[in-house]
């Protein structure tokens, strides 16, 4: 079992470093539509991923710098046929992904359970394995309110962030992952989206429940670190005062076109606290791979259409593309430990796997701050 900081003993010395300073000179007629599709650029180096170094400090970063998300095995926006979920996760595990997060409320447990039985005959020691707590899940045959989840649900949830709560959530996922250890286990959704008006109830629930209690079971080493999985600052920024975790899994607010208040806000606190960040939707949930989707719902923002546009012109003219760059940005900060973006199918997580294995021009970042797309003061890989 890899408790809290025995992760760290067992990283690799070898760091972002790795992707050496080779720059593409091709220039690329792609147009925009298929440009952001699932090709990556054929010059891949023929190095290994980065992963993370062994820190001094007490950060707690997953060994591995790039995963894969969970919320396409719960059959979000779309149904994941079976074969084809099984197809993903052969073709990440095949190119050296290790680091796998699903969640109780992907699918309404339909994730956690395809991802353990592909997990099934693999090492735990071989992978680091998140997953979240906040719902409950009880058999329903007709579950209300299916949402983004498509296809059969035999599940409905109750939102649960108490002590008791949490411990049968993490009991409940290690059944339904079939595994003896959970190494990451995050506080899912307290947010005024999810929870509605009284959500910082809720995560006073959470203060005095959740996050004592998973301290207490990383202590037991039933778990190997946790913290909060959500898509607003707030609340991590509050669990940090409140609490002890290790890490942050924020999705939705630090990718190429979101990021200036998590850059003024959250990076600070997370370092000087020593809690380390994984990046959720690291493409938008896929409008930064070309769909017309932004997130989970509604509108896409005004004025992100025409720097999509711009930035995707730019990554052409570099000899990259824009899913390539929108991949390494999330990674590109010392603070952030991984980014896990979702796959639907094998081909999609084999193209973004080779994404994290590209150069991409520093000219390319420059351009990119001088056109004003990013902000001045957002990291950039190299
Ligand atoms: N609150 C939380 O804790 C929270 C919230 C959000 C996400 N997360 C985590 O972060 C993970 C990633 O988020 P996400 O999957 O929602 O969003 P994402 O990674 O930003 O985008 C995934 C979508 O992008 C498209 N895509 C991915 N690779 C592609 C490729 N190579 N070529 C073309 N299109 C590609 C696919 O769209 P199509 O399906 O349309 O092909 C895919 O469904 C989740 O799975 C979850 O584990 C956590």
């Amino acid at each position: 079992m890899a408790t809290r900081r025995q992760i760290l003993s067992g990283a690799a010395a070898s760091v972002a470093g790795l992707v050496s300073a080779r720059v593409f000179a091709a220039e690329s007629n792609s147009t925009p539509a298929n440009n952001m599709a699932c090709e990556t650029p054929s010059q891949a180096l023929p190095s290994a991923l980065p992963d993370n170094p062994p820190l001094a400090s007490k950060l707690f970063p997953p060994k591995y710098k790039y995963g894969v998300g969970g919320t396409q095995l719960g059959n979000i926006f779309e149904v994941t046929p079976d074969d084809q979920a099984q197809a993903m996760l052969e073709a990440a595990w095949a190119v050296g992904t290790r680091l796998f997060d699903t969640a109780p409320f992907y699918g309404f447990g339909l994730s956690e359970r395809r991802l353990g039985h592909f997990l099934d005959d693999k090492n735990p020691e071989d992978y680091v394995l998140a997953t979240k707590t906040g719902r409950l899940l009880k058999a329903d045959a007709n579950p209300p309110n299916p949402g983004i989840w498509k296809g059969d649900l035999n599940f409905s949830y109750q939102f649960d962030f108490t002590a008791a709560g949490t411990r049968r959530s993490v009991e409940d996922s290690l059944q339904r992952l079939g595994v003896g250890k959970i190494d990451l286990v995050t506080i899912h959704d307290i947010t005024e989206p999810m929870l509605g008006k009284d959500w910082r109830e809720q995560l006073e629930i959470a203060k005095k429940g959740a996050m004592p209690e998973l301290t207490r079971m990383r202590e037991e080493g039933i778990i190997g670190g946790w913290g909060m999985g959500v898509n607003n600052l707030e609340t991590c920024l509050e669990a940090m005062d409140a609490a002890d975790p290790d890490i942050m899994l924020q999705a939705t607010r630090y990718n190429l076109l979101d990021h200036k208040e998590a850059l003024a806000k959250l990076f600070p606190k997370a370092r000087a606290n020593d809690v380390a960040l994984i990046i959720g939707a690291p493409l938008g949930a896929g409008y930064l791979a070309g769909t017309e989707r932004w997130l989970y719902g509604g509108d896409v923002p005004a004025g992100f259409a025409d720097k999509r546009a711009r930035m995707d012109k730019l990554a052409n003219k570099h000899g990259t593309d824009l899913r390539t760059a929108a991949l390494q940005f999330t990674t590109a900060p010392d603070i952030v430990a991984a980014t896990i973006p979702g796959a639907r199918n094998a081909e999609q997580a084999r193209a973004n796997h080779a994404s994290m294995t590209q150069a991409i021009p520093a000219a390319f970042w420059q351009e990119m701050k001088q056109q004003g797309l990013i902000a001045e003061d957002a990291p950039t890989p190299g």
